[in-house]
């Protein structure tokens, strides 16, 4: 990576897994990384721990609940008040496979949470993006999941209300992930600016993630899966978290590329530009998914709409 002195990041998720190393990657380039985490007190002992491992980490800890809009705009009102540039935002957090559930503001959890959360933050802090003097980047942390289930959206039951399956809510969430990075990334080209929109997966990273949400009770089946799991199909965290890191930092990167790792199946290796599933590019899906996303938050973009080619 290179140097990231005078730069300000925004990581979610960063107390654990690959927000984590994350993090600690950007604090060890130089980077001021502000960790939006769900609990301060998580978010304070991640704090400290890289603190003690690295000489100089400049580590600011702001709550974020991506579950409650009144959250993300206390974060970013916070935000505001503290840091006048933002250079890379990285929307990294999110539950997995969690039993049917909803937000404080009546979403389905993981489309909430992943998908909801990261839209309407990324509307309130794009100003800040576009306003700072270099090229800054959003980058959205999606998953080899968002292809399982339909691999589509289903637009007459976004929210899961009639039929709920935990494996096509995630992937649905992820799916959305890819479509909002690929339309934000139209909307900024139409305007001329030099921010970014890029996409990233981890592959298969040994992190807290299969024990759903760290905020309900996890079953003994599911502590056995998340064990076996992180036991014999991950790469570690530090290397998982490299496409992101790539997709954020690296010079020959271009808005609308999605990165991930280059072994076997994506599941792990060093990062490498891949390709998301046919849904994921389709530009009339994103404008129906991006249309209601503004509608459920509240949050509208002062981006136009790019002319079909
Ligand atoms: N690990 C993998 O193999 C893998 C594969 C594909 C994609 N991913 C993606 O990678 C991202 C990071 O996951 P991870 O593997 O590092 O899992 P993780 O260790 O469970 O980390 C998830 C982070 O998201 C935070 N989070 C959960 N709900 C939140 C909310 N409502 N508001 C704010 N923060 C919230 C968690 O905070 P708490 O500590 O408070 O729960 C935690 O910091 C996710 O988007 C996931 O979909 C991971």
């Amino acid at each position: 990576m290179p140097d990231q002195s005078g730069r300000t990041v925004i990581v979610t998720g960063a107390n654990s897994g690959l927000g984590f190393e994350a993090t600690k990657a950007f604090t060890q380039k130089g980077a001021h990384v502000v960790m939006a985490c769900r609990s301060l007190e998580r978010g304070n002992r991640a704090r400290r721990e890289i603190e003690s491992m690295t000489t100089g980490a400049s580590l600011t800890v702001l709550e974020l609940d991506l579950g409650s809009q009144a959250s993300i705009r206390q974060f970013v009102t916070e935000f505001d008040s503290e840091f006048d540039r933002l250079d890379v935002l990285l929307n990294n957090a999110g539950v997995m496979m969690t039993p049917y559930s909803t937000t404080e503001d009546g979403f389905e959890l993981q489309f909430g949470v992943n998908h909801l959360g990261h839209f309407a933050l990324t509307g309130l802090l794009i100003d800040h993006l576009l306003e700072t003097d270099s090229e800054t980047r959003i980058v959205m942390q999606s998953s080899v999941a968002h292809r399982n289930g339909t691999g589509e959206i289903d637009f007459d039951d976004l929210n899961g209300r009639q039929s709920y399956g935990r494996f096509e809510a995630y992937a649905q969430s992820k799916l959305a992930n890819l479509l909002f990075t690929y339309e934000l990334d139209r909307r900024l080209r139409a305007i001329g600016t030099d921010t970014i929109a890029v996409a990233a997966h981890p592959g298969s990273s040994a992190t807290e993630l299969p024990d759903g949400d760290s905020e309900m009770e996890t079953s003994t089946i599911r502590k056995i899966f998340s064990k076996f799991v992180n036991t014999f199909l991950t790469q570690s965290a530090s290397t998982g978290v490299l496409p992101a890191l790539y997709a954020a930092t690296a010079e020959n990167v271009d808005g609308g590329h999605y990165f991930g790792p280059d072994g076997f199946l994506e599941m792990r290796g060093n990062p490498t530009r891949v390709v998301s599933n046919a849904t994921s590019y389709d530009h009339p899906t994103a404008r129906r998914l991006w249309d209601i996303s503004e509608e459920l938050t509240g949050v509208t973009f002062e981006l136009e709409e790019p002319q079909p080619a």
